[in-house]
């Protein structure tokens, strides 16, 4: 059995049991010697699981340590396409370009890449994502049946997802910012970055990367944006469980792929329209065509921002940077 997999049954059989887990009875459910269990034990514990060995008792598992490993989060998602590989770094430039390289390789659907930091972080706009540890970073490899103008759909998508478990997993009343920035107190906790790999009327891949403020301090951003953002543990006051809220926005992700697979984005936007906090305010919408101010009105069937100007006219914007003017 591969060192992963065996590792996966050891912590669940030290978690299901009270008290001790005999060294023979892993040894035998793993098929391997019981030097080759102590050998997994040993590897475990280098990984930051505290587990208690007792000659003629067996192994008890202590304490696990706060990592965003596969081991630890599989056994609580039940998702059919996505998460259903996850691959773990302590440190990546950044995950979009990891699963990049992998989907190029012929990676399937599905797989995630995750790291408890990044040293390269990429926002949008050519800006860096600042990628402390505390932080959640990942990026989901998609193979959608899409043409490429309908990339936003796959954002949007992402944006409730995310919004939805996070509420779910933390309690936090974040909302959505259009088109995609998931929101609590006015600040940025989370920022998507959709890039693709195709052709004028193809997609080949998509990778979908998703950066969430969970556990960092936002002292530890530079000044300059500092007033922008904030972290889930900041708004709550105490940090919150890191495994739970990664395996829920997977749970979500891979809900919300399914019902866009099925052709029901109709239904994710008004699960958008539900959760965002942009629709109803007074908004400023910069643009390569300029600045515009009016009255967020609606979002339209492909993701667009419908916006009531102070003339009466209604826009249009299918991109650019909106700020709320108060905080609706
Ligand atoms: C934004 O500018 O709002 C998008 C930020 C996206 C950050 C995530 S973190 C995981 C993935 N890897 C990256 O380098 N960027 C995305």
């Amino acid at each position: 059995m591969r060192g992963s997999n065996a590792r996966a049954v050891i912590l669940h059989r030290l978690r299901d049991t009270e008290g001790f887990t005999s060294g023979q009875a892993l040894a035998r459910e793993l098929g391997i010697s019981r030097p080759g269990v102590w050998k997994h034990i040993e590897a475990m514990r280098a990984e930051g699981y505290e587990i208690e060995a007792v000659p003629r008792l067996g192994y008890r598992l202590v304490s696990s340590p706060d990592v965003l490993s596969a081991e630890e989060i599989l056994p609580l998602i039940r998702t059919k396409a996505i998460g259903r590989r996850i691959l773990h770094f302590d440190n990546v430039t950044s995950t979009n370009d990891v699963a990049r390289d992998l989907a190029v390789k012929g990676e399937r659907e599905g797989t995630v890449v995750i790291a408890e930091t990044q040293g390269q972080g990429r926002g949008r706009l050519g800006r860096a994502w600042i990628s402390p540890p505390g932080g959640v970073y990942f990026s989901v490899i998609l193979r959608p049946v899409l043409p490429p103008g309908r990339l936003a759909n796959v954002t949007l998508m992402t944006a409730v997802a995310t919004a939805a478990a996070i509420r779910e997993a933390t309690g936090v009343d974040v909302s959505i910012k259009w088109p995609n920035d998931v929101m609590a107190d006015g600040r940025k906790i989370v920022g998507i970055l959709t890039e693709m790999l195709g052709e004028a009327d193809a997609v080949n891949f998509v990778i979908v990367g998703i950066g969430i403020n969970a556990n960092t301090d936002p002292r530890q951003y530079p000044q300059s944006v500092r007033s922008t953002l904030t972290s889930l543990s900041a708004v709550l006051g105490e940090p919150v469980d890191r495994l739970a809220l990664a395996a829920a926005v997977l749970q979500h992700f891979d809900e919300d792929w399914t019902r866009l697979g099925r052709g029901q984005f109709a239904d994710v936007l008004q699960d958008w329209r539900r959760l965002s906090s942009t629709l109803g305010a007074p908004v400023r919408v910069s643009t390569v065509r300029g600045v515009f101010e009016g009255t967020a009105l609606d979002i339209g069937p492909d993701g667009e921002l419908i916006v009531a100007m102070s003339d009466g006219r209604k826009c249009t914007f299918t991109s650019g940077e909106v700020e709320h003017l108060r905080s609706a």
